[in-house]
């Protein structure tokens, strides 16, 4: 069953009224509206038409069945330092089972054919994870430049690379503001333009920041992939419902927004648009399997990356709840939608919080590898 939310304190602020005039206008007391705001009662069935009128909304808008068709979209702002500022912890979750070794290796040596040191950027380089990766397999004297927003992430890939041996430097700087003084043998990025307004810009800046003959490679997500990527052994596969539903969400979010769910499928075309050469796509090979009949460090490890990335090892509060109900509102959802969305969730956060020993599970990411030549 829907539960009724009602909009009635949201619609009044936007329109600048106090609850005793918009009480004025119905005919009853402020203290009713007060009650109708706070959830102790609801408005008499016939004062509906009169809202609905009033505010120029539909009832189901009123009840909060439906999104208010008059919201103004509000960004998460995925492109702000204030919010990479919060994400250290989750990029540490999440980043620990990303790449299998061998195959970055694999990719370095075979693939790209990499046989002399090269200097690397890495465009939105949060803590200096892909340096991390990079810089042991690569040439010895290869060096590593990081770029990003965030001080707290730069702050942390600093203390990272303090005492090692390699040639590191982190620049603190809006990406979109950055001037490319220098050219570099490859520009990188992993998990950065899925997260801007304007991929394809920044797309066009790592090109021109290496020189002839460099390299362009970006690892992104196709989020359909990623939200498809889930097997849990005893939960019915095709009742994870929250693909659908999400894909209405993401679809908003690309309209109005710019930020793109499915970049990581659209890159190659982006490359050939500017002119690159050698174009290739690959995907990351790496799947969690979560066995609990396997070693146990490896199955603490996956298990831990998993649920900690996605915040699956506990329950979500009520507030937490009802903010996750206003962004999806936000985004055009029906609440009935939204209570579907946080039902699967809540299921998904059951099982792991229950199973913490024997979560018998497969996730994978298939994230995707572009590249291409100058
Ligand atoms: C999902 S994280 C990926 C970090 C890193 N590439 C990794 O894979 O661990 C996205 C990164 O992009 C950075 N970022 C987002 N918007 C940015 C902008 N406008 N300018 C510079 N960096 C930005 C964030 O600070 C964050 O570190």
């Amino acid at each position: 069953m829907n539960t009724v939310k009602l909009t009635i304190a949201e619609l009044r602020k936007d329109k600048g009224i106090t609850q005793s005039e918009l009480a004025d206008f119905l005919g009853v007391s402020f203290q009713s509206v007060s009650k109708w705001e706070n959830g102790i009662t609801m408005p008499d069935i016939a004062l509906l038409p009169m809202l609905s009128e009033y505010f120029q909304v539909s009832v189901d808008e009123i009840l909060g069945l439906k999104p208010l068709s008059n919201r103004i979209y509000k960004s998460r702002k995925t492109d702000s330092e204030e919010h990479w500022n919060k994400q250290l912890d989750y990029l540490k979750d999440s980043r620990i089972e990303l790449w299998n070794h061998e195959y970055l290796e694999f990719l370095i040596s075979k693939v790209w054919r990499i046989t002399k040191p090269i200097d690397i950027i890495d465009f939105g380089c949060g803590y200096g994870y892909l340096g991390m990766m990079l810089l042991p397999i690569l040439p010895a004297g290869s060096t590593y430049t990081g770029v990003d927003i965030s001080d707290t992430l730069l702050e942390e890939a600093r203390a990272i690379f303090k005492d090692s041996e390699y040639k590191t430097e982190f620049i603190k700087s809006d990406i979109n503001l950055f001037n490319v003084k220098e050219k570099y043998d490859m520009a990188i990025c992993q998990a950065l333009l899925r997260h801007l307004p304007n991929p394809k810009d920044i797309l066009k800046k790592m090109i021109d920041s290496v020189s002839v003959g460099g390299m362009v490679t970006c690892i992104e997500v196709n989020r359909a992939f990623e939200n498809e990527g889930l097997y849990i052994q005893g939960m019915d596969y095709s009742s994870n419902s929250r693909t659908p539903i999400m894909q209405k969400l993401w679809k908003t979010e690309l309209e109005l927004e710019g930020r793109d769910y499915s970049i990581g499928m659209k890159i190659p075309f982006y490359m050939q648009e500017y002119g690159l050469h050698n174009i290739d796509i690959r995907l990351n090979d790496k799947v969690s399997f979560i066995n609990p009949f396997a070693d146990k460090n490896k199955y603490n490890r996956l298990f831990n990356s998993l649920i900690k990335a996605n915040n699956w090892d506990r329950t979500l509060s009520n507030d937490e709840k009802e903010n996750i109900i206003k962004l999806f509102m936000n985004r055009g959802l029906t609440r009935a939608e939204t209570e579907e969305y946080i039902k699967s969730d809540s299921e998904i956060r059951s099982y792991f919080m229950k199973n913490t020993d024997n979560a018998f599970a497969l996730k994978t990411l298939c994230l995707l590898i572009s590249y291409g030549t100058k």
